[in-house]
């Protein structure tokens, strides 16, 4: 059985792209095998990431672990919405049937926005991950909270979707999405810690069934290591690299806290 992790929110720029790389290679690293399926075909950040990967094992003559990734194009269909639709739930479907056999875990990066193929993905979701910048702002995403009363007044249309997309696991005898929102680029002033954000959190959690776990810190060596495609918990394995700062030990820490805390096996 594979299971599927989603990577989404209808927001840009959050991280989902970001934090989806570094589970990617932790579950590699832990020795899994692992599918991807990039769905932005816009901006294809998994896929240059995974290119990147291989043009520096190749340029460096080392070994480091790949998953098996494809990334379905978007239908070019303008004039029947029907048929753009099928044309991307039949490309997809021709994905899954191509990594599941071969994946432990399949990862899906979703695009920012309110694709078809994002809607598709949602109901893959064994786990969906939802990262948030750290501010209050953000969490309008999910959802408005009466400001005097912590009572949710209205949903947004992605937690509608999300809503959506468990009730057709619940129909098609799926097992439950787990859904974990987090914060990243949490700074040293974490917003957390202001009782309103607080309360609000805890009003949308109850109501939206997730779970809410700490993120990744902002950290300039998670944009940094992009170009090589490598991640922190490659350094410590390539000949002439390795953590040599507490910083980045920290950041080490900070991703495999979360991918445990996922709970994926
Ligand atoms: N924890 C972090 N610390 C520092 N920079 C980060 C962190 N997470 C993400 N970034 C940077 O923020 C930008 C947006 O991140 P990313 O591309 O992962 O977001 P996204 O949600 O996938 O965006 P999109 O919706 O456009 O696909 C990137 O430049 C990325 O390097
Ligand atoms: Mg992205």
């Amino acid at each position: 059985m594979t299971h599927t992790i989603v990577f989404g929110n209808e927001k840009g720029g959050t991280g989902k792209s970001t934090l989806a790389m570094h589970v990617v290679v932790q579950l590699l690293r832990q020795g899994n095998s692992v599918g991807v399926i990039d769905l932005d075909s816009r901006q294809r950040s998994v896929t240059r990431f995974l290119e990147n990967r291989q043009a520096y094992a190749e340029g460096h003559d080392i070994e480091l672990p790949q998953p098996a990734w494809l990334a379905p194009l978007a239908s070019k269909r303008r004039d029947a919405q029907a048929d753009a639709d099928a044309e991307e739930q039949a490309n997809l479907q021709q994905a899954l049937e191509q990594l599941k056999p071969v994946a432990d875990f399949l990862v899906i990066d979703c695009p920012g926005g309110h694709t078809h193929y994002a809607q598709l993905a949602h109901a893959l979701a064994d786990t969906l991950v939802t990262p948030l910048n750290d501010s209050f702002v953000d969490l309008d995403l999910l959802g408005q909270v009466s400001a005097d009363t912590f009572e949710v007044t209205r949903l947004s249309h992605y937690a509608e979707m999300v809503w959506q997309s468990r009730k057709f696991r619940s129909a098609s005898e799926l097992p439950p999405m787990d859904w974990i929102v987090t914060p990243n680029r949490v700074g040293q002033l974490n917003s957390r810690n202001n009782e309103r954000v607080e309360g609000v959190l805890s009003a949308l959690r109850k109501r939206l069934m997730f779970r809410f776990e700490r993120g990744l810190s902002e950290r300039v060596i998670y944009r940094e290591l992009f170009v090589s495609g490598l991640t922190l918990m490659d350094l410590a394995e390539i000949p002439g690299e390795g953590l040599t700062r507490l910083s980045h030990l920290a950041a080490r820490e900070e991703v495999r806290r979360l991918v445990d805390r996922l709970r994926l096996s």
